[in-house]
């Protein structure tokens, strides 16, 4: 089998790497090539890691790296079986993806997207085949969480939908879950408005962003508090996924604080670029 990865950043190269790792061909596809080798390296050193921590053998490594092609044309992607989409959280970005990769791939059993928060439906839309678009949404980070939501549009065919459901179990190990096609599907709906408001907690004083983190952590035992888990999502995907949460349900709970916004114009966006509410270009400094 064949995949194309379609955006090679946190989630992207992630997901070629766990398709890799399962015996399935990649072409990932990156906007210019400095992106392109962002992302090589990165995946590179996720399979090395892998290797190191035991979870990996070596001849595995070497075998997933023979399966990983990149590239910046999207036209490299002819004849793949399917595609899944994992571009930034912009929904026109994404819709004229959607057409390209409907006219290039005709024959593709799936065309998937990892969107956080688009309907599906909106990414369908503009495809000639909607039957055979569908949300497979991955969790970051995605060799580590098992977790996939299976999101069917209105218009998902039932083939479609049982097609990817085999591919991400029985092909790459992973457990779904099914939602329907509401923006932010089961775990965002609810997370997201969890994660604001540690964001509001935080911009109001009411407590320090490590006692806000420390206090999920110990006390919930969750692996990490709402504000290091912002940074590890990227605070740009938050905002995007809570803008979209709230244009589908009005719900006030969903409206990004003007800390998110302020931090995302300044770039602070979290892990991927050295800071966000915690300095990531120092050894460890997260709560
Ligand atoms: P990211 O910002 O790390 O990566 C996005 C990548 O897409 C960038 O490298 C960019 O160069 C590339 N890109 C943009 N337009 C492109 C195009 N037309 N063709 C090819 N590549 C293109 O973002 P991240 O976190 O990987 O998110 C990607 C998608 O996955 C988003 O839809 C996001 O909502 C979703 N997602 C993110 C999660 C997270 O924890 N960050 C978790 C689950 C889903």
């Amino acid at each position: 089998m064949r995949v194309g990865v379609i955006g090679g950043g946190l989630m992207g190269s992630g997901i070629a790497e766990v398709c890799a790792r399962a015996g399935v061909d990649v072409t990932l596809v990156e906007t210019d090539d400095s992106r392109v080798e962002k992302s090589r390296l990165g995946i590179e050193s996720g399979l090395a890691r892998a290797t190191r921590s035991g979870r990996l053998t070596d001849e595995g490594r070497v075998a997933a790296l023979e399966r990983l092609a990149y590239t910046a044309e999207l036209e490299d992607l002819d004849g793949v079986d399917a595609a899944i989409e994992a571009i930034i959280e912009d929904e026109a970005a994404k819709r004229d993806l959607f057409i390209r990769l409907d006219s290039l791939l005709p024959d593709a059993r799936f065309l998937a997207s990892n969107t956080s928060s688009v309907p599906i439906m909106k990414l369908a839309a503009g495809t000639s085949k909607p039957e055979r678009v569908l949300g497979l949404h991955f969790f970051n980070p995605v060799p580590v969480l098992a977790l996939v939501e299976l999101v069917r549009s209105i218009m998902t065919s039932s083939e479609t939908l049982e097609t990817a459901r085999v591919f991400a179990e029985q092909t790459l190990g992973k457990t779904c879950i099914d939602s329907q096609d509401r923006a932010g599907f089961v775990v965002n709906a609810l997370l997201i408005p969890y994660l604001l408001s540690a964001i509001r907690m935080s911009e109001s004083g009411f407590a320090s962003r490590e006692d806000i983190d420390r206090g999920m952590v110990q006390g919930c035992a969750h692996p990490m508090g709402p504000l290091a888990l912002s940074d590890l999502i990227g605070l740009d995907t938050l905002l995007a996924v809570s803008e979209s949460l709230y244009e589908e349900f009005r719900d006030p709970a969903s409206v990004a604080p003007a800390l998110l916004h302020r931090m995302v114009e300044a770039g602070l966006l979290g892990r991927k670029s050295g800071r966000g509410f915690y300095d990531y270009s120092k050894p460890r400094s997260t709560g």
